[in-house]
């Protein structure tokens, strides 16, 4: 697959009015302001195809986008941003945890986490829910250029005993868009889950 050619699809204000279920996709989730617009325009090599920003909470809508046809990524907005309110966060939590256990053609699940603040309680409940419905998980370790390269190595592995007790099918892998670190290892993972 090219990732070049990505182009975007469409906007959806929340899960409900996705376009059809149909082909393969993979979502990109993580809090807010972990890297998952950037990273997406990392693996596309496009400046600005997803929307990033130093403001949490930027990307509100469900971005698609389009590899080829039935190959689509998806760009959720993040979780757990302080500033919205309570009530609004419940919600995008239920409609997350909807989307993963009910979206037919979702076959991946990327989780994106700062990999200086890894596995938080929100991070945990998506990965509890992925691993319920047998969706295989690539957590992503972002902002790695943050660390130097032994602190990088400690956290990933830190990271890699902390999921044992989850069971699912997880990877864990070292991330940068800044550095364009672990592109090989996320092409790899979506290749593998488009050609199902
Ligand atoms: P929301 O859409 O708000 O959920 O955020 P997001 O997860 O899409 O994060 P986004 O890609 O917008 O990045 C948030 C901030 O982190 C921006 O200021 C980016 O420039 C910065 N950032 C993203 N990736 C990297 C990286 O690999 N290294 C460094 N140093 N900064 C990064
Ligand atoms: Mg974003």
């Amino acid at each position: 697959l090219n990732y070049a050619k990505t182009h975007f699809v469409t906007s959806a204000p929340d899960i409900s009015h996705l376009p059809s279920d149909t082909g393969v996709e993979v979502a990109f989730a993580g809090r807010s302001n972990a890297g998952k617009s950037s990273a997406l325009n990392a693996l596309t090599q496009q400046k600005s195809l997803a929307r990033t920003s130093k403001t949490p909470g930027r990307t509100q809508l469900i971005n698609l986008f389009e590899v080829e046809e039935n190959c689509r990524l998806v760009d959720l907005p993040g979780y757990g941003y302080a500033e919205v309110p309570e009530a609004v966060k419940r919600k995008w939590q239920k409609s997350l945890g909807e989307y993963l256990q009910k979206r037919e053609s979702l076959k991946g699940l990327i989780v994106l986490m700062d990999i200086r603040h890894p596995l938080k309680d929100l991070d945990q409940q998506m990965i509890d829910w992925a691993v319920a419905v047998g969706l295989p998980i690539l957590l992503l370790l972002t902002k790695s250029d943050k660390l130097a390269s032994g602190a990088q190595k400690q956290q990933l592995n830190m990271v890699k005993e902390a999921i044992l007790p989850f069971q699912g099918d997880i990877t864990v892998a070292n991330f940068s868009s800044l550095k364009k670190q672990g592109l090989e290892q996320l092409k790899q993972k979506l290749n593998e889950w488009f050609s199902q």
